[in-house]
């Protein structure tokens, strides 16, 4: 069967978008599933996360893929991940050039993405698009080659304002590139449930987007350390490190249900 593809999506940064994709990633393959995960943002902090081995500064990456002047695949492009299982479309600062250069392309300039994944979509039963925090022309494609969009948000201000451009967004895709595209999930990110802060901005995401995924995702210095040392929540030998492995795995279950 082909892969379902999921964009993590929210234009503010910081919010958690590349730490879920990693611990999505990991719940996945310790599910036995074979999962891609796409690095959509010129940051390229998921691909030094998520790789097997250090990134050649001059290797061909998602830029190449992406750009009309070179005829590099997706294919040519993935490297192994740091898991069995888990294989990385990588990127870097030169996704940056990319996405200025599409800004003067023409008509089907959404869709490439799309059309360069389509080879591998038999490879894999899972593909997580890691979104840059913006609305631009990369996060366009990433949402035009999605089947689904899994938000991840923090319950604050800041957070919760920017859910209504990002829904616009979300139908203005639906609409005119990418039929099939629905909010598989919200999924609030360094949740401190005990500040009636939090509390707030938490009711206030649920009055505004659909389906909140339960139960939150917790603050905590080890989780950070955990994803940026490469090491699954469930590796960390710790009781609280497993249940969280286990929210991780449900989500999973119902994002690919959804
Ligand atoms: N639940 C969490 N608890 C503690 N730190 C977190 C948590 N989620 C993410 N972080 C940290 O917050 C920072 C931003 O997260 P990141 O996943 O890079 O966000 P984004 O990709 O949306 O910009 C990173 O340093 C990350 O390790
Ligand atoms: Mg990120």
């Amino acid at each position: 069967m082909a892969a379902k593809i999921f964009a993590l999506s929210n234009q503010k940064g910081g919010v958690g978008k590349t730490t879920t994709a990693f611990n999505l990633a990991r719940a996945a393959v310790a599910k036995d599933l074979r999962v891609l995960v796409v690095d959509a943002d010129p940051q390229g902090n998921v691909s030094t996360i998520t790789v097997k081995d250090p990134l050649d500064p001059d290797a061909i990456d998602l830029a190449d893929v992406l750009t009309a002047r070179t005829g590099v695949t997706a294919a040519e492009a993935i490297v192994p991940g740091l898991w069995e299982g888990l294989s990385v479309l990588p990127s870097s600062d030169r996704l940056a050039q990319v996405r200025d250069e599409l800004v003067t392309t023409g008509a089907g300039r959404e869709a490439r993405l799309r059309e360069a994944l389509a080879p591998v979509l038999d490879d894999f039963d899972v593909i997580l698009i890691d979104c840059a925090p913006s609305l631009d022309l990369i996060t366009l494609n990433a949402l035009t080659a999605a089947d689904r969009v899994v938000i991840v948000a923090n319950a604050s201000l800041f957070s919760a304002n920017g859910i209504a451009r990002l829904r616009e967004t979300i139908d203005t895709v639906e609409r005119y590139y990418n039929t099939r595209l629905a909010i598989a999930g919200v999924i609030i990110n360094q949740y401190e449930a005990t500040t009636n802060h939090a509390k707030h901005w938490h009711a206030e995401l649920d009055a505004h987007i659909q389906p909140l995924l339960t139960p939150e995702i917790p603050k905590h210095t080890w989780i950070r350390e955990a994803s940026e040392g490469g090491v699954g929540l469930d590796e960390l030998g710790t009781r609280a490190g497993a249940r969280l492995a286990e929210v991780y795995a449900s989500y999973l279950d119902t994002i690919r249900r959804s």
